[in-house]
């Protein structure tokens, strides 16, 4: 039983909280070993899509913690770093898709694993940042890539440069957030979304997710090759007859919503 992870299904929607709220949510080893042992655990024939938030009303995540990193050792820093870049790549290779719901404080570690996530989206009271260099380390779970990668190099080093935290207006308009949403609606929102993904055909939006993570770490030529496997795999699945044969039925005999078994 886990300490620090509340995980619930509903339908095909799985949420993952982390639940550390006395320390903001902060990441320790207990954490991150519990949230990986979380993702071993779910149940990838039911669950479609996830949903990873924060416990508590101020913050997602507030990112590693700093008292279990302060007397760490050189090998022991590197070793923390690989612990936390091993879960969250798990995290970020997932099959399905993962909406991160960020509801408050992203900072550090917590910034670097709702960009693991598919897709983030934040409350009006989020806040995003890299403050690592404030502390004398540098990001060590991931963020020196991936912010890099997502929103753009020169803005990824001046947010790191400086540790400045950004309010979720900044985080949205440089892309690093899909949506900001007053915090009461912030999960209704992420449900939503989730659901809506769940009710797509499975497979294809796995081997989507596939193509986009497979194909932005090659060059185009090989990327549309990735991509071209995946969509061919689409092909003979139940579900691809069940799509396009509810397309091609007659007006009377069409469906709002296929009801796709994964298959
Ligand atoms: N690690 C450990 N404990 C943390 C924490 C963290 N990252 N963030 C918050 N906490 C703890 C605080 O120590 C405090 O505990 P006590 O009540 O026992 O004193 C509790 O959470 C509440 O925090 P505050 O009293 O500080 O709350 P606040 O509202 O005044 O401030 C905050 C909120 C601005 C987020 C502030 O807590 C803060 O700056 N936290 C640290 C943020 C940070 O620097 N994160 C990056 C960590 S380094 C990292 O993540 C490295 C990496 O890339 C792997």
């Amino acid at each position: 039983m886990a300490e620090f992870i509340l995980y619930e299904v509903d339908g095909a929607v799985a949420t993952i909280t982390i639940n550390r709220p006395k320390a903001l949510n902060a990441l320790n080893s207990q954490v991150l070993d519990e949230l990986d042992a979380t993702l071993d655990a779910i149940d990838l024939d039911t669950v479609r899509c996830v949903i990873l938030t924060g416990a508590g009303e101020k913050s997602f995540v507030a990112g590693a913690d700093i008292g279990e990193m302060s007397t760490l050792t050189k090998a022991e820093g590197e070793a923390f770093g690989k612990k936390g870049n091993d879960v969250f790549r798990k995290l970020e290779t997932l099959p399905v898709p993962v909406i991160a719901a960020v509801n408050g404080f992203a900072l550090g570690g917590g910034c670097e694993i709702s960009m693991s996530c598919d897709i983030r989206i934040c409350s009006e009271n989020a806040v995003f940042g890299q403050p690592e260099v404030g502390l004398g380390i540098t990001p060590g779970f991931g963020g020196t890539q991936r912010l890099a990668r997502l929103v753009s190099p020169g803005m990824a080093k001046q947010l790191i440069y400086t540790a400045r935290n950004i309010k979720a207006e900044e985080a949205y308009r440089i892309g690093l957030v899909n949506a900001v949403y007053p915090v009461e609606e912030l999960l209704p929102a992420a449900k939503k979304m989730a659901a809506g993904i769940a009710a797509q055909a499975p497979i294809a939006v796995r081997n989507c997710k596939k193509a986009i993570n497979d194909g932005l770490q090659v060059n185009i030529d090989e990327a549309i090759v990735i991509e071209e496997k995946l969509f061919g795999d689409c092909f003979e699945t139940e579900d691809q007859k069940a799509g396009m044969g509810n397309f091609l039925a007659p007006k009377d005999q069409k469906v709002k919503v296929v009801d796709f078994k994964n298959c």
